[in-house]
């Protein structure tokens, strides 16, 4: 049996991983500014976060919805305290798309609508609600092509307007990224984020901040949307919530009440996921893992503004995007093959740096080092 070729790889196998620093079946180590796309929250392999999924593993892996998980509870107390939200409720999933998939049902559920408010540039996932909302045709299949989705222009406020004085009573939600990731690290502007709530809140419509890759503290702000200073209906996470064990969450507003059956899943909040998620929040707590987040990605964002081969940098925390120039478009493969540090990509020319919340100086420096030598040719 072959595998289903869909994704284009590079010719690397790792085989070994210690924070951020990763090693190839030759020996080759490599610095990781990539954390295998933003998942790897709090280092690989990282010593407490083994023992515990060890430790648990041990006791009981999985049992489903059916029974009681007190890992559950003990991860939404957690959760609620360092993302202050303490009176949000917690539904646990198991990928970035599923859980935008149950905000967007959990919308329509709740105020009864159909249309969603997207916008350009956007990726919230492949499943099929996720995916009419994600800006990208090609990955759209027939099936999934609806016209309860409406993209407007990023950043745009006249045009949001405008859409909500037009249908605004029926309007389910508007699902915004803090920071577009897939899109090339674009920020949404703090008005754009308060005009989105208080629409929201005039017409009743739920406003979902997708934190898939944005949020879990890598901009230094536990929610990257928090920095508009208004909150979200419902927020989406995962990426980082499980430092690679597939666990994924939404968090969501008193307001929203549940009724048996309403949402669920098999895998989801599965103890194996929880004991992962405690894990990472206990390491970021402990750590104080969104203050090197903000440090070490100031420090980066400062640095590489500096440097003027570069066209533009964008992003927040340890939410990087370097945009370069069309002739330096061979600098990513460079940086992989030649400097050993792995970095992310987006479309044309953007180079995301998306590492581990623990990243220090001396890595941060390494890498700049080594940019500028790539950038040299
Ligand atoms: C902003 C955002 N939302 C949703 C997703 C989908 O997450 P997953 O691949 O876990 O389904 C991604 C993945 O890259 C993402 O960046």
């Amino acid at each position: 049996m072959n595998l289903f070729d869909v994704y284009p790889l590079n010719n690397i196998e790792i085989v070994k991983a210690q924070g951020s620093t990763v090693w190839d079946a030759e020996g080759q180590e490599y610095l990781d500014l990539y954390g295998g796309h933003a998942v790897i929250s709090i280092g690989h392999t990282h010593p407490h976060y083994v023992q515990r999924l060890t430790d648990q593993l041990n006791k009981v892996g999985f049992y489903s919805n059916s029974v009681k998980i007190a890992l559950q509870v003990q991860l939404a107390e957690q959760l609620g305290k360092v993302s202050g939200k303490t009176d949000y409720q917690l539904f646990l999933c198991n990928s970035g798309a599923e859980a935008n998939e149950n905000a967007l049902k959990l919308a329509s559920f709740y105020n009864g609508r159909k249309k969603v408010i997207a916008f350009k540039g956007a990726f919230h996932g492949r499943t099929s609600l996720a995916v009419s909302a994600t800006d990208n045709p090609k990955i759209i299949a027939p099936v999934n092509e609806t016209d309860n989705i409406v993209f407007l222009p990023h950043n745009d406020e006249a045009a949001l307007e405008q859409a909500f004085a037009e249908f605004g009573n029926d309007v389910a939600a508007v699902i915004i990224e803090g920071i577009q990731g897939v899109g090339g690290i674009k920020e949404a502007s703090i008005s754009f984020l308060q005009k989105i709530r208080s629409l929201c809140d005039h017409y009743n419509s739920v406003y979902i901040a997708d934190s898939v890759q944005c949020g879990y503290g890598r901009t230094g702000m536990f929610y990257s949307h928090e920095y508009a200073g208004v909150n979200a209906d419902v927020y989406t996470m995962a990426k980082g919530m499980g430092n690679g064990f597939p666990v994924a969450g939404i968090s969501i507003a008193p307001k929203f009440k549940p009724w048996h059956g309403m949402l669920g899943t098999t895998f989801g909040g599965n103890h194996l996921a929880c004991a992962a998620a405690l894990a990472v929040l206990e390491i970021i707590e402990q750590d104080d893992l969104l203050k090197n987040a903000e440090t070490i990605g100031s420090y980066l964002i400062e640095e590489l503004k500096r440097i003027e081969e570069v066209k533009e940098v964008r992003g927040r925390g340890l939410m990087i995007g370097i945009d370069l120039p069309e002739s330096l478009a061979h600098v990513k493969k460079e940086l992989l093959f030649k400097h050993k540090i792995f970095t992310g990509e987006a479309k044309p020319n953007v180079i995301r740096l998306l590492p581990a919340l623990n990243l220090t100086k001396d890595q941060a420096d390494q890498f700049l080092k080594e940019f500028k030598i790539a950038l040299k040719g």
